[in-house]
């Protein structure tokens, strides 16, 4: 519910709903922001309002005998420049090269049900229930306009703001956020920050009278700073506590900052970065930014990251693909990468679908000269050397085995070394005067130019539309040489091409990638219902990948691979368990030569595909959750109907390590559960001579026996099967010993480095 309240404290706009409140107040013709959090009541506007401000010395006043009136103080929804605020302003304009201070006043708002879409080609969140927009007008210049509006959505807000030049002059937008509050009291700030193959890392520090600024200026969201973040209260932890959650709607450069005031409110506002920004708003324009997403929980970070994940769920995910099951993948790309003939293709295909794989990704390498990442990007016919019967006849074949076909494109750029380039060199982006710089060899095409966007929607439907096809990973692998404005131009230009090529094909499931994660963003996923996260399938890595992003992505969102160890990214050697176990948090796929399997890990593929689509739709769906583990480990949970399964990760062993308990959050307290400790491979092969200590026999840890027993048969790991009430669970129960060099039993975790276990946890009928 949206409502407009008058009383003696003025006007007041209460937006409110089960999940959050979020109330201000009209005063001076400024919003001010008197309450963003928990659900209040209608009568506590007034306690709510903060006393009259009687004056801080050394400060301007917006009314001359008003001293109450001093605007650097006061909490505020939003602000400007030139009226007395001198914290960082969320609007910055020129007008004939000159700034422009920003003292806009509210002259009227409405309430409408419903959302209003953004008009200006960005993607927007759907199904919010009621829109406030307040309308304010400029001091100084009429005609000048600036329109607030704000959406309330079963578990979230979204804001954004729109600037409209009704001067008869140009107006040049250097900054103008998306969204600006002042919250009380002390904050932490966590991010999301890394690089290739080392995505969305959190970071956590001090919001205080420094400002701290999280920005991306690589023309698109990047993996240096994933957009999302967190505002949290010093003492919240993953299950207590306030936690607020900020993300924007948008795949360019984006820009928030956090800062403490003299008065203990902390301003954070948030939107398109201001970097080298400058967007030419003509006489009768308008200029509309991205939206941004906020969401609050007083049950800890982990509460949080429930009401994201049902917003992005619910909201953001296209809806073709809400909630929809999403099939086990299996991609050729880092078992093939560019080498690779149709019968090879068909002779992995077939052993995917042995162990259960849903659909065959052809990645890379399937057209134009394309056979290694030099050449023949743009150019997207048919490689008939590799394919002779085109994908027509590779995808019927496909199809003929029992799976679902996709393919990769990566449309948005191209190699000097292609037919597209040498037709049409000035169709890629070029800096004038300034040799090209090339990104994997590489240059992006010009989205703004339409005749682009017309060759890319051709190119991608037409090869679409002449195969049997029903997923697309639509990949984008460099940095942009646009700055500012331009770069801005290029993110509507790509929405323009996906909204042409996808929207009349809403079946076909996409797949975003950007060399992994460099666009892990809600922009992206109102198109494409899951990303792939990273390049980095190692698990190890990817424990900090995805734990980073399941802060405020859901894990239909991530898409997760089972790769080959060691692995291509780090050359550590992992267990084939824990491949699976974390890739099993995430949407499934396999991404490795399977030419090369031993027979026991055929096996063990199988049963793990065969675990996963028995609780698929709790591994995709089911509520998240970060659980309490002992130092160093991790436990990740999903909760489904009646069942979670949690997940417990080891890094590196410590020698004889102590007891550990099984955590698991969301029960009832009083009903049984009966809890199984996953059964999972445990090669003979791992323990080399010291297998000389169970066995009768003496064993060459060189020789053939251990070898051959070392392919074909696995031993027993972990035993474990209880019951126990949900309150013993939530408050954790001691599990069985992990190794503590004291010879092998079957009820031991036999865990050296990268150990992993998977429990179920099933209701018992009563
Ligand atoms: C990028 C992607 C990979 C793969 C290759 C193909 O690196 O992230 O998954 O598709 O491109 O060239």
């Amino acid at each position: 519910m949206i409502k407009k309240i008058e009383n003696d404290g003025g006007t007041y706009f209460l937006l409110q709903n089960d999940s959050l409140a979020y109330l201000m107040r009209v005063r001076g013709g400024k919003l001010e922001q008197l309450h963003f959090g928990r659900p209040i009541a209608q009568e506590d506007c007034a306690a709510l309002t903060y006393p009259p401000n009687l004056g801080w010395g050394g400060s301007t006043l917006y009314e001359e005998n008003d001293p109450s009136s001093c605007m650097d103080t006061v909490p505020l929804a939003w602000s400007g420049s030139g009226f007395g605020d001198y914290r960082e302003s969320p609007v910055e304009l020129q007008v004939e090269g000159k700034p422009l201070a920003s003292d806009f006043v509210l002259k009227d708002a409405a309430i409408s049900d419903g959302i209003i879409p953004i008009s200006s080609g960005l993607p927007g969140a759907t199904g919010g229930s009621e829109t406030l927009v307040v309308r304010m007008a400029y001091r100084g210049v009429s005609g000048l306009q600036l329109r607030l509006y704000f959406s309330l959505y079963p578990t979230a807000l979204t804001r954004r703001a729109v600037l409209v030049n009704e001067t008869a002059k140009s107006v040049v937008v250097t900054k103008l956020m998306s969204v600006l509050l002042d919250l009380p009291g002390d904050f932490e700030i966590t991010t999301f920050d890394g690089g290739w193959i080392a995505e969305a890392h959190a970071h956590k520090t001090a919001v205080s009278r420094q400002r701290v600024v999280n920005e991306s200026t690589a023309g698109f969201s990047s993996s240096r700073h994933n957009p999302g973040f967190l505002l949290t209260r010093p003492n919240t932890t993953e299950f207590h506590g306030e936690a607020y959650g900020f993300n924007l709607i948008y795949s360019g450069n984006h820009y928030a900052s956090a800062q403490t005031s003299q008065q203990n409110l902390t301003r954070v506002m948030q939107g398109i970065s201001p970097d080298h920004f400058a967007w030419e708003v003509k006489s009768g324009d308008c200029f509309e930014t991205p939206e941004a997403v906020l969401c609050w929980s007083d049950k800890g970070c982990n509460g949080l990251s429930r009401k994201m994940h049902r917003f992005v769920n619910e909201n953001i995910i296209p809806h073709a693909w809400q909630y929809e099951n999403r099939p086990v993948v299996f991609n050729n790309w880092e078992g093939c990468m560019f080498g690779f003939s149709e019968s090879k293709l068909l002779f992995l295909a077939r052993r995917a679908k042995r162990l259960g794989c849903e659909l065959f990704v052809l990645d890379d390498g399937w057209f134009g000269q394309r056979n290694s990442d030099r050449a023949g990007l743009g150019d997207y016919s048919v490689n008939r050397k590799k394919l002779p019967d085109g994908l027509e006849g590779l995808s019927r074949k496909i199809h003929n085995l029992g799976m679902d076909f996709g393919l990769w494109f990566e449309p948005e750029a191209v190699n000097p070394d292609s037919e597209l380039y040498r037709a049409h060199p000035d169709w890629a982006l070029h800096t004038d005067g300034v040799p090209d710089l090339y990104g994997r060899h590489e240059l992006l095409l010009d989205l703004t130019k339409s005749e682009v966007r017309d060759y890319i929607v051709d190119s991608v439907s037409n090869i679409l539309d002449s195969a049997d096809i029903q997923y697309v990973k639509w990949d984008m692998n460099r940095q942009s040489p646009l700055l500012g404005a331009e770069a801005h131009a290029y993110i509507v230009g790509l929405c323009d091409v996906l909204r042409r090529i996808f929207g009349p094909r809403p079946e076909i499931l996409l797949e975003s990638c950007s060399s992994g994660g460099n666009r892990f963003d809600l922009g992206m996923l109102c198109f494409f219902p899951q990303i792939w996260t990273s390049d980095d399938t190692d698990p190890i890595e990817r424990l900090d990948i995805q734990q980073g992003l399941s802060y405020l992505y859901p894990q239909s969102t991530m898409s997760a691979h089972i790769a080959a160890a060691p692995h291509a990214q780090t050359l550590r050697k992992t267990p084939l368990s824990t491949r699976a176990n974390v890739a099993f948090f995430g949407v499934l796929g396999l991404e490795l030569d399977l030419s090369h399997l031993l027979p026991v890990e055929e096996t063990e593929l199988a049963s793990q595909i065969q675990f996963y689509k028995a609780h698929r739709e709790t591994f995709q769906f089911g509520e998240f959750c970060r659980n309490d583990a002992e130092k160093g480990a991790v436990c990740w949970q999903v909760a489904g109907d009646r069942k979670s399964v949690v997940g417990l990760f080891h890094r590196l062993v410590p020698a004889a390590p102590g007891y550990e308990w099984l955590r698991v959050g969301g029960l009832h307290g009083a009903k049984c559960y009966r809890v199984t400790c996953c059964p999972q491979l445990l090669r003979v092969g791992e323990f080399g001579r010291l297998i000389g200590h169970i066995s009768p026999v003496p064993i060459d840890p060189n020789g053939v026996v251990l070898r051959t027993a070392d392919h074909r048969y696995k031993m027993a790991d972990a035993a474990q099967s209880f019951t126990a009430s949900g309150d013993a669970l939530m408050s954790g129960v001691p599990i069985n010993q992990r190794f503590t060099g004291t010879g092998y039993d079957k009820r031991l975790r036999m865990q050296g480095d990268f150990g992993s276990n998977l429990y179920l946890i099933e209701e018992e009928p009563v």
